[in-house]
């Protein structure tokens, strides 16, 4: 491949419109989207608002003028449309790994037994339902990876599970899971972290009953956003989880005694929502209106492929998925990849480093191009031929790899 096949690649850009409402510092290329979305221009311009005048100058009315307490609500129906879930079926709040906890133990509950992660899945997946188990005596198990609903062992009815894998970006086929697990009895939980904002998500379409998310990924929402939470409306009627905190009652400015859950997927409330943290998110949403989900699924694994013709001269392993099952983001192996990936970010190509030895770059469609990806890939290819990651300065280990 060279620069000129990239270049045409991005002649008929289906998100050329979209790219320009993004603000990335100039000469960067940011492969690190799957982890931190870059600022869209819409979330400063609402939060600015919000700052100055929502909260600025009408204080404490913001509550009802601007609509802040319809806000998670309105954040969660942006949501739906981009995967392909009922508008009244998902609400922003708390993390991911508050939101999982929350439909666990509500499964739990229920009266549903054992909960399970598959082994290499996102670890705080494993570490919330271990910490459910300790809190509720249910089982915690892990599985091996990719065994789904169909490894779980007797006694074990319920599954937490990666929609997109973090580091080898392998899709689950969600209609066949759901499938199963209906047919087993069996509860998914989905992880839709490394999903929301790339892959094409039917989560309506495919049977899928319950999903937690993230707002700082592809969402674009900020570091630390709120995630999200999907629960299918027949199942959040009648759905009670443990955190039944004032936000998620029913009537919370009635300041009664006794918790009354609200009607559907608003009742997985708990606290005050994250005003300003939450109005990022939802003015950053607004970069996807108008955007086909299946159109920026098909320019994300696109540049992906770019990403990997164009280092393969180096011959480095890869631990991603093959390209038709691959969501955003690629997985290269190289034992020094950690000063690798630090060798990069010194000349402007940003990926990163997941321990042991994994170099992982993003690719977001709305706004990158397939000539940046094609450079960037050519960056990794005379860092890794000129030995130049072998400069002590780029071994320094920091906090966040
Ligand atoms: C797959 C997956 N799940 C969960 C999380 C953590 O989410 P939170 O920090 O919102 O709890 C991450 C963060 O990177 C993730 O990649």
């Amino acid at each position: 491949m060279t620069l000129d096949d990239a270049r045409s690649l991005d002649r008929d850009d289906p998100f050329a419109e979209a790219a320009r409402l993004f603000d990335l510092p100039d000469g960067m290329i940011y492969l690190d989207g799957n982890s931190l979305g870059p600022p869209p221009k819409p979330a400063r311009q609402a939060l600015d608002h919000a700052i100055s005048e929502e909260w600025g100058q009408d204080l404490i009315a913001s509550w009802n003028s601007a609509d802040w307490m319809g806000l998670p609500l309105r954040t969660g129906a942006r949501i739906a449309r981009l995967i392909g879930a009922p508008e009244n079926s998902v609400i922003a709040c708390d993390s991911v790994s508050v939101n999982l906890f929350k439909l666990a133990a509500g499964l739990v509950m229920q009266g549903r037994k054992g909960v399970a992660v598959e082994r290499g899945d996102f670890p705080t997946d494993g570490y919330i339902m271990e910490g459910l188990s300790a809190l509720s005596g249910t089982p915690f198990t892990y599985i091996e990876p990719g065994a789904g609903v169909a490894g779980l062992p007797d006694g074990v009815e319920v599954l937490v599970r990666s929609a997109v894998h973090y580091k080898t970006a392998a899709i689950v086929d969600i209609a066949a899971e759901e499938r199963q697990a209906d047919r087993l009895g069996k509860a998914i939980i989905w992880d839709l972290s490394h999903a929301a904002g790339v892959i094409d998500l039917k989560l309506e379409r495919d049977g899928a009953k319950y999903a937690a998310g993230c707002g700082y990924k592809y969402l674009n929402g900020g570091p630390g956003a709120p995630a999200f939470i999907y629960c299918r409306p027949d199942m959040a009627e009648g759905f009670s989880q443990p955190l039944s905190g004032w936000m998620g009652h029913v009537t919370p400015f009635a300041f009664q005694d006794g918790y009354k859950p609200a009607g559907g997927v608003s009742r997985f409330a708990a606290g005050t929502p994250s005003v300003l943290a939450m109005t990022a998110l939802y003015g950053a949403l607004s970069v996807f209106d108008g955007v086909d989900m299946g159109v920026a699924e098909a320019k994300a694994r696109a540049l992906g492929d770019t990403f990997l013709e164009a280092v393969s001269p180096l011959g480095l392993a890869t631990i991603s998925a093959p390209s038709a099952q691959r969501g955003g983001h690629v997985s290269l192996v190289h034992e020094d990849g950690y000063a690798i990936v630090q060798a990069l970010i010194a000349e402007g190509v940003i990926g990163d480093f997941r321990a042991p030895d994994i170099m992982r770059f993003g690719f977001a469609p709305l706004y990158l191009t397939h000539e940046q990806v094609f450079r960037a890939g050519q960056r990794l290819l005379e860092i890794v031929r000129s030995g130049l990651y072998r400069d002590p300065r780029f071994a320094e280990r920091r906090a966040v790899t």
